[in-house]
Parts: C-alpha cells; structure tokens; sequence
C-alpha cells in the first residue's frame, strides 16, 4: 500500500513539473515592440520566433505573471493559445506508447533513439550495397552517433553530397520522425528517387542530440527540454544550435548555463556538435546541398542568421527555398514562409545552417517543419505521417533544383 501511495505521489510530481504551464501568442505591432520580444528571449522560453507573424513563448505559471505584466508594461498585445499544455503532452504520450505497439518500424509514431539506430542497421543488412551506415561518435551520455549514408549502388566514389541532419533540438520530436521518412524512401522506395541518388550520395544523420531526446521521452515532465545533457553548475545542457564555431557568441545567444539558448563555454564544447563538425569536414568540398531540420512553424530559412546580412549567392538559396515552397503549396495548400533566417526570425549566431554554409556547403537550409496547430509542440503521433509525407514532397522538390542546377 504504501509502495503504490508513493508510486502514485512520483508519477503525480512527475507531471506536475509542467502543470499549470501556457503558451502565450504575442503579436508585436511596430519595430520598438518586435525588440522588446526580442529582448524577451533571452529570458523566456519561446517556441516560436519570428519576426514575420505572432510568436509562442511558453510559460509557467509564474512566468505567466511577470511576462504578462512585462507585456501589458510595453504595449505589446498577447493571448493565451494554450491553457494546457500538459494535457496534450498526456494524451500524446498515451497515443504515442499505443501506436508504438501495434505498428512496425516507421514513422507512424515517434521512435526511440534506439529504435532509430536499430533501424538503420536493418536497412544497412537488408541493402548492403546502397546503404552504409557509420558510427561516427557517442553522445555525453555515450549514446551512438551514426550516420546514413545512401547511394544508387553505382560504386562511384566522391560524388556530391546531400546532407540531412536531425534531431538537434530535444523535443523537436517531428525532426528526426522526417528524417527518417527521408531515409526509408530514399532506401526502400529507391525505384522512384532515384534520379536523386544519380550524381549525388546522400549523408543522413538522425539524431544529432540523443541525450536530450531519450530526456524528452523519459518523462513527461521532461518533454519540453531543448539542449543537450551534459551538466554545467547547478544546470544541464547547452544549445546546439548556439555552440557552433561561426560568429560564435554574437546575437541571440545566452551565456547564462541555466537558459534555453545557452551557447556553452566555448564552441563545440559538446561531443554532439563536435561530432556534427567532424563528420561535415570529412565531407569537405562535396556537400552541395546541407539541410537541417528543426520545428516549429513552417519555415525555410538560410544564412546567414547570425545577422540580417544576405549570404553571397541569396539568388541561389532563395531558388531552391521557392522550390520546396512552391512543392508543398500544391501538396497540401500550407504556405511556408521563406527567406534569410535572421531577417524572417531573428538573429541567432553559432547555428549550424552558418557553419555548414561558412565550411562550403553551397546550399544550406533549416526546415522549421509546421506543427500540429495550437495544441502543443509538435504533430501529435496520429498525423506523423501527414506531415513527414508533406515534408518529403518539399525536400524532394529543393533537392531536384540542387541535381539539376547546383
Ligand atoms: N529555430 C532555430 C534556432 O533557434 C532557427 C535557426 C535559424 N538559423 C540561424 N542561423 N539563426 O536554433
Ligand atoms: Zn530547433
């Protein structure tokens, strides 16, 4: 009896880390306003940001008080677009485990990170000669990194590369379900990709912050952590999206341990990111096309983002933009927004799509795949697979311009 009293209390508090938590719509109406949420970020915890449409911070409850008081202080309209956060993150987790159980590997509802690895290995097993799958590090918490790499089966060596990343961000659980949709057509549905894979091999890295998805997906009172896991003082993690080695430390970044977008102590302090930077510079002069995928809003975004400054072949990044656009409009009518990162949302430095852009990498592109509407963070697991086939049609389009063009 006692031993169920206190299991119950430990699942009730272990919830409870997210009750009462809110996400606030806050629609800044002049520059003056725009930069006060832009000030606002380093502090609170925003899941959406942009310049471009009303952004979503989350909230608890007694953030709610100071940041709703903060707002009404400077002028700045907001509203509550979410009451309960945690009651979706429940039901979710509910469904989740459900649709886990009953289907084979895939996207139909959000794997494990072992599952992911698992799967891969499969796919390299089943296809040995398109498919080579690497480990190419661990994780702080000595998970394995790998990568995918899928080519035609030709045996040409030194081919251009495609390069998809995943999973960078913790609870951006949408990410990693499209990169492995991406991997699974390019492998299994190879008869109708494969003028993708002519001239160009493609490198697939999963799941980038392994420590910090497994974190998400421990619990749910977890389920909103971004960064990485690795302990500094009295917090965990930094952003890896902040920890790279270009203009590392300038705008958007924080260098307080215990916030969402903390840059860490110097760059590629964290084996993830560190591993990211070793596999991209062993790809060297052949990466015409990197892609990173994040969410959430329904963005593609490109460099540079560390300022609002135009990288020197736009014309060629916005092309290719305007492809996946274009392709995803006539898929199912959603309108991404498109255009340089910094401008379209706002400065952030130290960011990968920088990185790989700075290390050569022609075309370089973060994906903020949309998400399931105003209920919580990502697609709840009933619609992956809308939305990784929606995104699929998009990233197929970009890398069709790439072939043809770049
Ligand atoms: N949501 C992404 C982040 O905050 C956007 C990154 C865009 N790229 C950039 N270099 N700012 O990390
Ligand atoms: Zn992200």
């Amino acid at each position: 009896m006692l031993i169920k009293v206190l299991g119950l209390l430990f699942l009730i508090s272990g919830s409870l880390a997210l009750e009462g938590y809110k996400i606030l719509e806050i629609s800044p109406n002049s520059e003056d306003e725009s930069n006060v949420v832009e000030q606002l970020s380093e502090t609170y915890d925003f899941l959406k940001l942009t310049r471009v449409e009303p952004s979503q911070v989350l909230v608890s409850p007694e953030e709610y008080q100071t940041l709703s008081g903060l707002l009404a202080k400077y002028n700045v309209n907001f509203k509550t677009i979410n009451e309960n956060v945690l009651a979706d993150i429940l039901t979710d987790a509910t469904d989740n485990s459900k649709l886990c159980a009953t289907s084979r590997l895939g996207t139909d509802c959000y794997r494990s990170h072992s599952e992911i690895n698992n799967y891969i290995d499969e796919l390299q097993r089943q296809y040995p000669n398109r498919v080579n799958v690497k480990k190419v590090g661990v994780s702080y918490e000595k998970r394995d990194l790998k990568t995918i790499t899928i080519t035609n089966g030709d045996g040409r060596a030194n081919k251009k590369i495609i390069f998809v990343d995943a999973g960078m961000h913790a609870r951006e659980w949408i990410s990693p379900s499209v990169g492995l949709y991406v991997i699974q057509q390019l492998v299994e549905n190879f008869s109708e990709n494969k003028n993708l894979l002519q001239n160009f091999d493609w490198v697939v890295m999963p799941m980038i912050n392994a420590d910090g998805y497994e974190y998400t997906r421990a619990d749910t009172k977890n389920r909103m952590w971004r960064k990485t896991r690795k302990p500094y003082n009295k917090c965990f993690g930094v952003d890896p999206n902040r920890n790279f080695d270009f203009k590392f430390g300038y705008a958007g970044t924080s260098a307080k341990e215990c916030d969402d977008t903390f840059k860490g102590p110097n760059p590629f302090s964290e084996p993830e990111t560190a591993v990211l930077r070793d596999v991209l510079k062993s790809y060297k002069g052949r990466i015409s096309f990197y892609l990173t995928l994040h969410s959430h809003g329904a963005y593609l975004i490109y460099p540079w983002g560390y300022d609002k400054i135009d990288g020197p072949n736009k014309n060629e990044l916005e092309d290719v933009s305007q492809a996946g656009y274009q392709a995803i409009l006539k898929h199912s009518g959603r309108k991404y927004k498109v255009g340089n990162a910094a401008k379209l949302m706002y400065p952030a430095a130290g960011a990968s799509d920088d990185y790989a852009y700075s290390e050569g990498a022609r075309i370089s592109i973060t994906m903020e795949l949309p998400s399931g509407g105003l209920r919580g963070f990502d697609p709840p697991p009933k619609d992956i697979k809308k939305y990784v086939e929606e995104s699929w049609v998009g990233i197929v389009a970009m890398a069709n311009k790439v072939v043809e063009k770049y």
